[in-house]
């Protein structure tokens, strides 16, 4: 299976899609190591994501993105999840589409609520109504996500497992 893969797969899409968990499915089940750019930023940064985004602001932060996605498209075909803004770029979705292969994980509204309300770690739903925050974010970036190469829908009742195998059978 792991010789079949010739790009890398770059999983994009909102936060709470899942991307994270079915990115390291992936990866064993396909044999490739697994990355994702939130963490190789944090690792460099010696900071979260939350402190890189309060200390230097989220242009600092879109251009480490940029950099950790073009050197993680450099390596050998692996699986990366990108963070869910990562997409939006013009410049990142040319190096992801030329040197990997995007697939979007789609959900709806509801679930991406249910997943994200009780965690703290994301800067851009620290507003005072952060659900409004979440459905205009998603509104906004749904045309633009569709530009992704393959997409595959996440639903509650999907195990990850199943998830995984839809975006094998997608690639
Ligand atoms: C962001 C999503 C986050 C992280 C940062 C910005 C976004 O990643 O990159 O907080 O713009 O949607 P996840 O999609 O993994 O939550």
């Amino acid at each position: 299976m792991a010789a079949r893969l010739k790009k890398t797969v770059v999983l994009v899409g909102m936060m709470g899609a899942g991307k994270s968990a079915i990115g390291t499915g992936l990866s064993k089940r396909l044999g490739v190591p697994f990355r994702d750019s939130d963490a190789e930023i944090e690792l460099a940064a010696d900071r979260t994501i939350a402190e890189i985004f309060e200390r230097d602001g989220e242009a600092f932060f879109r251009d480490r993105e940029s950099e950790v996605i073009s050197r993680l498209l450099d390596g050998r075909p692996a699986i990366l999840s990108t963070g869910g803004g990562a997409f939006l770029a013009e410049r990142n979705r040319r190096m992801i589409h030329e040197r990997g292969v995007s697939i979007l994980l789609k959900a709806d509204v509801e679930l991406l609520w249910n997943r994200v309300k009780h965690k703290t770690n994301r800067p851009l739903l620290r507003t005072p109504n952060p659900r409004a925050t979440l459905e205009a974010i998603y509104a906004e970036r749904a045309p633009i996500y569709a530009k992704a190469d393959l997409a595959v829908q996440a639903r509650s009742e999907y195990a990850i497992s199943e998830m995984v195998e839809q975006v094998v059978k997608a690639l």
